[in-house]
């Protein structure tokens, strides 16, 4: 099956990352919106503007089915998205269920951009787990510009996680949830900070069986793995901008086997 991965930026590529190594078979086609990145700092109606340029073009590619494999745009525009059209369009969610089944009544540490932590949607579902004195939300907006950068590990990224980080009682908290997928390539500094016993969760397992189970899809072996990567429209075939998309997949390698 053609299945798209859409991000406002680099970040969904952590979630294909996961479907690649599980899904190899499947065709893919990697979204990114890199006219517009970031997304978390815009309004909800510049972002839903954004979110339905990228759906005209990816269901123009006659795709099967859509991973928003950005939880800032699932929170403003996935349920539109779903009313307009038919296919399978699987959304993120912050790990924040998966956290609290793993570690029962202990605090989880939501972290996400602006947008995602002041939406209707993360309240809902802290709501629906009656979480509301086991979660606590920290925005951190400037880890996407580090990610975009390719800054994963500077001085500077782990300056700004100290600080954003210094305030928190960790001996109340079980984990901290990675609610951007941009977030994922900083596992490395988010481990070097926090004490041991807080674990780093993330929704991308969630969001690829959920693919699983909407498209009835196998997990099979294959020779070659087929991924066309495009900058908000435009196929990405220079040979440096490839490089650089790669250099991407070779952090989330590393990245992968940090708890
Ligand atoms: N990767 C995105 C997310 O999961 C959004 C980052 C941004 O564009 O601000 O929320």
């Amino acid at each position: 099956m053609r299945i798209a991965f859409f991000d406002s930026g680099i970040g969904g590529l952590s979630v294909l990352h996961h479907a690649m190594k599980i899904l190899p078979q499947e065709e893919f086609i990697f979204y990114a919106d890199e006219d517009n990145v970031p997304y978390g700092t815009k309004s909800p109606e510049e972002v839903l503007d954004c979110v339905d340029a990228a759906f005209k073009f990816l269901i123009a590619q006659r795709v099967g089915a859509i991973v928003v494999a950005c939880n800032t745009a699932t929170s403003v525009a996935v349920k539109i998205m779903r009313e307009k059209y038919s296919l399978p369009i699987i959304g993120m969610e912050p790990a924040l269920k998966l956290a609290l089944d793993t570690f029962p009544n202990r605090k989880v540490l939501v972290t996400a951009t602006a947008i995602t932590i002041t939406g209707e949607k993360i309240q809902r579902l802290i709501k629906n787990l009656h979480a509301e004195n086991l979660s606590e939300l920290k925005a951190l907006p400037e880890l996407v510009e580090f990610a975009e950068r390719q800054e994963f590990n500077s001085a500077a990224v782990e300056k700004y996680l100290r600080g954003e980080l210094a305030t928190y009682d960790w001996e109340k908290f079980s984990s901290l949830v990675l609610g951007c997928t941009h977030f994922n390539y900083f596992k490395d500094t988010l481990r070097k900070i926090l004490p041991p016993h807080v674990k780093i969760l993330d929704g991308n397992a969630g969001t690829i069986n959920e693919l699983i189970r909407r498209t009835k899809i196998k997990s099979a072996q294959a020779e070659n793995l087929s991924v066309e990567f495009f900058y908000s429209g435009r196929r990405v075939t220079d040979s440096a901008e490839l490089a650089r998309l790669e250099k991407f997949l070779i952090r989330l390698d590393k990245m992968e086997a940090i708890e």
